[in-house]
């Protein structure tokens, strides 16, 4: 495993961690066909393995994942970072107390090790949220504060507002394909030393190669991913035909390949989503290789030649949903 300091906070991360949001959808989030044993048995592996940043959030099965995360790690909590979030209805002043509470909980932890805000809210001034973020910390209920899904310019308001913490991740949406993140975000993050989660970094599972126009997930997360439009799933064969071709010859799977792909950056931490103990152990070994400058090149070719079906694609997922 390959680790990284999680912001300036001295904190070894695993560059791979484990994300929980399956382990709290609902069946018909991302599908029936596992069950709470198997994502306890994931997180333990996780952790055998040498993966400690594990990340849930209040919202996930409103509380279920957080409950199922407290399960798995109990025997283990000092060797975990364990990171949750707060949704951004609960981002005014007493929200946030009363939400860290309520996840301490569901945990069953003293301390959490990362809280990070879901969403900005508008509508809530970030001051506010920052000033209860800052009591967390000094009352020792949280250990550091992060943010998710904040554009560069709401995540230096968020740390202008900050009197005695800063903020050490944003956690937002990054992968070959979706790539918004490098923009502005990533030189900010390497510059400033802030680590940038990636979520949803094998695409919600497309990088993994096991899904096409003719083999679609039937779960209802996936149906109304653009990404999974049978038109985009054909234009995207020519990346995970050469993801496959790099992954035979390394004796690896495009899975792998497309998480080193991103854990090049040592400011960049992935947290796959995981349904069972198999795909962790993929996911952990995905670090014991780096890909060839010449491999990076061909990635970035087949991408660069990618022209995918944005917008007004939407109207179609109405129909796919009905499928
Ligand atoms: N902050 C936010 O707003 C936000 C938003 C989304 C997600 N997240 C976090 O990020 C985590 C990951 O994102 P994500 O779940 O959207 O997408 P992802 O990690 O790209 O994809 C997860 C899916 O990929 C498949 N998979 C994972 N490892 C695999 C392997 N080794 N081999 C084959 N298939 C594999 C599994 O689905 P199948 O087996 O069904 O194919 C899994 O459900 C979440 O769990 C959550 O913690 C945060």
């Amino acid at each position: 495993m390959i680790f990284t300091e999680l912001g300036k906070t001295g904190l070894k991360t695993s560059q791979v961690g484990v994300g929980c949001w399956q382990a709290g959808s609902k069946s018909w989030g991302w599908g029936k066909e596992y069950g709470e044993r198997d994502i306890i048995e994931a997180i333990r592996t996780a952790v055998e393995l040498g993966i400690n940043f594990i990340d849930t959030a209040e919202m996930y099965g409103d509380g279920k994942s957080e409950r199922i995360v407290g399960k798995a790690i109990k025997e283990v909590r000092e060797r975990v970072i364990i990171a949750t979030k707060v949704w951004p209805t609960h981002l005014a002043y007493n929200g946030v107390l009363k939400a860290c509470k309520r996840s301490l909980e569901r945990l069953g932890v003293d301390v959490i090790d990362l809280y990070q805000i879901h969403w900005p809210n508008p509508f809530i001034p970030i001051s506010q949220t920052m000033r209860a973020m800052e009591r967390l910390v000094k009352e020792g209920k949280i250990r550091h504060i992060g943010v998710s899904n904040f554009s560069l310019r709401q995540l230096i308001k968020a740390q202008e507002s900050l009197k005695s913490e800063e903020i050490v991740s944003n956690q937002v949406k990054y992968n070959m394909i979706e790539r918004d993140a490098e923009k502005e975000l990533l030189p900010y993050a390497e510059k400033n030393k802030i680590t940038i989660i990636a979520y949803s970094p094998l695409a919600q599972g497309l990088l993994t190669g096991k899904y096409d126009q003719y083999h679609l997930p039937d779960d209802t997360v996936r149906k109304v991913n653009i990404l999974f439009d049978r038109e985009n799933l054909k234009r995207l064969q020519p990346l995970i035909s050469l993801l496959k071709t790099i992954a035979s010859k390394r004796g690896k799977k495009p899975s792998q390949i497309a998480i080193n792909w991103l854990i090049r950056r040592p400011e960049v931490v992935v947290i796959p989503g995981v349904k069972r103990a198999e795909q962790v152990k993929e996911n952990a070994s995905a670090t014991d290789f780096r890909l060839t400058d010449d491999e990076v090149k061909m990635i970035d070719e087949v991408l660069r030649s990618i022209r995918l079906v944005k917008l007004s694609s939407m109207l179609r997922i109405p129909l796919r949903l009905l499928t």
